[in-house]
């Protein structure tokens, strides 16, 4: 797999010992978010902070955000402590009594259901979160399109506009509003919808979905629409990149004056800024397969469990002495299930550093850190 690899990330590689590092190009990721900004003018971008928190990670993203999102109290506090002055919009599909609290101090709420409306006091900036009955198709991770826990279908969103004294078309029907919510109208104010339905989609495809969010809220008089993340990144062929161009192009074409449209990723902004270095402990065959254990594993970067992919990597030798072939790059964790990459054609030998790539989001944050107690990895950062 040839990759190309920054040279910070190289100098980094020439001094790791044994224990393994995560190099996050900032530098890089700052010139990728000026170019995802510009294609999408018109349209607000967000960053889903889930997909890494990192501090540094964020401070660099700030310039080109107009927001983040979070999806709990502790990246609320976290981005919150960081930046104080940023846009947060809160989401998630079960919030606490404590969450539910911070909602003044949120630039917009995302409701998930009648029963959580219920329980906000505000004063909150509101969008409902809606799941559509339309086909998702070519997705990594649906979350809508169907029956999921995520978000309303339509009959959960007239229920929550009955409880904001909003009419619907069912209280046209039966002649007037049934319920209210004992706030009053005015502490919350609904601003309008938000749907994260799938994640990994090429831009054709969130078009598609976006046409029916658009044309969902407008058939219930809003005009501002959160579009959700979910742009699709490839582990396999790195260098396909998703068409942020056409994606901004397809946004604005489909955008009415008056109207605010925004958009929340979280992988395809910050996965290509994150490396893992962690070098080769022992190079060996065990029935008639070539193994290469690493001094790190996938309790730091537990991405291609997650996903089920090859992590795309680098060799960066130390000896001339490394054998070509295909080879199982695993980690040292006691589970068949550490493995990195499945009989991939490398020539690599015992003191060499594997860089593995995309190690951006999803990462190590994600990752169950203390399975086995080994030491965590340093962090380097390319300004
Ligand atoms: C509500 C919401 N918004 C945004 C995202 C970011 O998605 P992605 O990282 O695929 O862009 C997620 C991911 O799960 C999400 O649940």
């Amino acid at each position: 797999m040839s990759m190309d690899v920054p040279s910070g990330v190289r100098r980094a590689a020439e001094s790791l010992d044994d224990v393994p590092a995560y190099v996050y190009d900032l530098a890089g990721l700052a010139r990728h978010a000026a170019a995802v900004r510009a294609a999408l003018a018109g349209t607000e971008l967000c960053y889903a902070v889930k997909a890494n928190p990192d501090p540094e990670v964020l401070r660099a993203l700030a310039p080109y955000a107009d927001g983040f999102e979070v999806s709990s109290g502790g990246e609320f506090e976290h981005v919150r402590a960081l930046l104080p002055d940023a846009r947060l919009s809160f989401g998630g599909p079960g919030k606490t009594g404590a969450e539910l609290a911070l909602t003044p101090s949120a630039h917009r709420w995302h409701v998930e259901s009648p029963a959580e409306l219920r329980r906000l006091r505000g004063p909150a900036d509101v969008l409902l979160r809606v799941n559509l009955d339309v086909p998702v198709t070519g997705a990594a991770l649906a979350m809508g399109g169907g029956a999921t826990p995520f978000g309303m279908d339509p009959d959960g969103v007239a229920e929550c506009l009955a409880l904001l004294g909003r009419p619907t078309p069912a209280d046209a029907a039966s002649g007037g509003l049934s319920e209210r919510l004992p706030g009053g109208r005015g502490a919350l104010r609904l601003r309008g919808v938000h749907a994260h339905l799938a994640s990994g989609l090429a831009a054709p495809d969130l078009l598609t979905l976006a046409e029916a969010v658009l044309a969902y809220g407008r058939s219930l008089g809003l005009r501002e629409f959160n579009l959700g993340g979910g742009m699709a990144v490839s582990y396999t062929r790195p260098e396909e990149r998703f068409d942020w161009a056409a994606y901004g192009a397809g946004l604005r074409a489909l955008a009415r004056p008056g109207e605010t449209l925004r958009v929340e990723p979280g992988r395809a902004l910050t996965a290509y800024c994150g490396w893992y270095l962690t070098t080769v402990l022992d190079v060996k065959r065990v029935h008639g397969e070539r193994f290469a254990v690493l001094s790190g594993g996938t309790h730091h970067l537990r991405t291609p469990v997650t996903k089920g992919h090859d992590q795309p990597f680098a060799v960066l030798p130390r000896s001339e002495d490394g054998e070509h072939g295909p080879v199982t790059l695993v980690g040292r964790l006691c589970t068949p299930k550490d493995v990195f990459s499945r009989r991939v054609p490398a020539a690599l030998a015992v003191g060499d550093v594997v860089a593995f790539a995309m190690a951006g989001a999803y990462a190590w944050n994600i990752s169950h850190h203390d399975f086995l107690m080994h030491p965590k990895p340093e962090f380097h950062y390319l300004r």
